[in-house]
């Protein structure tokens, strides 16, 4: 049985899902906020202690402003909404990536990881603004007075310091890419690309996967 510490999750398909279902964009957005309940309630009930979630790119900034207001709007009402509750639940949130948002967006993300801070049931890693590119420059930087540099100084200068890396990667939409997510930390890490669109991705698919994971031999170039 291998363990599970960590499930990163890149969340595509909302888009395509809101077009087919009611020809908006954003109304996949809406829906696919169902898909990350559903996700944090199964990670806390088979103790996965991190989730990272690909919530918006260094490149969805390309998208046109109406939709990136829409999800900017979608989180922060859900935060306002859900964060006592998901204090309660002793949740952490951390923000991976970079905080350039309104002033009131990263007002209240910086409010959400302190609150949380100490809360160790599960940790959920909300990739905002994030790209593993700009994440690695960001780390070279640190350590570009340095000699002698290893691969624990790189992991202790991304912005994932003192997260294990991921067992896990699930990407949904039937797109067979990475976009530039975790590219240093999925090194060893079993990846799943799921036909779903996010929105229709439901619990039963997490317990298909977590089945073919258990059942992966994991060598880490061992024979
Ligand atoms: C990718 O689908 C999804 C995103 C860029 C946004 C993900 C956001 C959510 C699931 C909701 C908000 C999350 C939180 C935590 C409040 P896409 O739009 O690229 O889909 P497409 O490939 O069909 O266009």
């Amino acid at each position: 049985m291998n363990p599970v510490n960590h499930m990163a999750i890149i969340m595509d398909g909302n888009g395509r899902w809101g077009l087919k279902h009611r020809n908006s964009r954003n109304l996949g957005h809406k829906e696919g906020l169902k898909s990350v309940e559903m996700v944090m309630r199964y990670c806390i009930k088979k103790r996965i202690k991190f989730l990272t979630l690909y919530a918006f790119s260094t490149e969805n900034w390309k998208r046109p402003l109406k939709e990136r207001n829409y999800l900017f709007n979608l989180l922060e009402i859900y935060l306002k909404e859900k964060l006592e509750k998901i204090n309660n639940e002793k949740i952490r949130i951390k923000i991976i990536g970079e905080k350039n948002f309104s002033k009131g967006l990263n007002k209240l993300l910086d409010f959400a990881e302190k609150k949380t801070i100490k809360n160790t049931k599960l940790q959920i890693n909300l990739a905002l603004n994030y790209g593993s590119k700009k994440e690695l420059i960001y780390a070279f930087n640190k350590l570009k007075k340095r000699k002698g540099v290893t691969e624990n100084d790189v992991n202790k200068s991304l912005y994932t310091k003192n997260i294990p890396d991921p067992e896990i990667l699930v990407r949904t939409g039937n797109t067979q890419r990475l976009s530039n997510f975790l590219l240093w930390q999925i090194a060893y890490t079993e990846i799943f690309f799921e036909k779903k669109l996010w929105p229709d991705f439901k619990r039963e698919d997490l317990n298909k996967i977590m089945k073919k994971f258990s059942k992966v031999k994991r060598n880490f170039g061992k024979i």
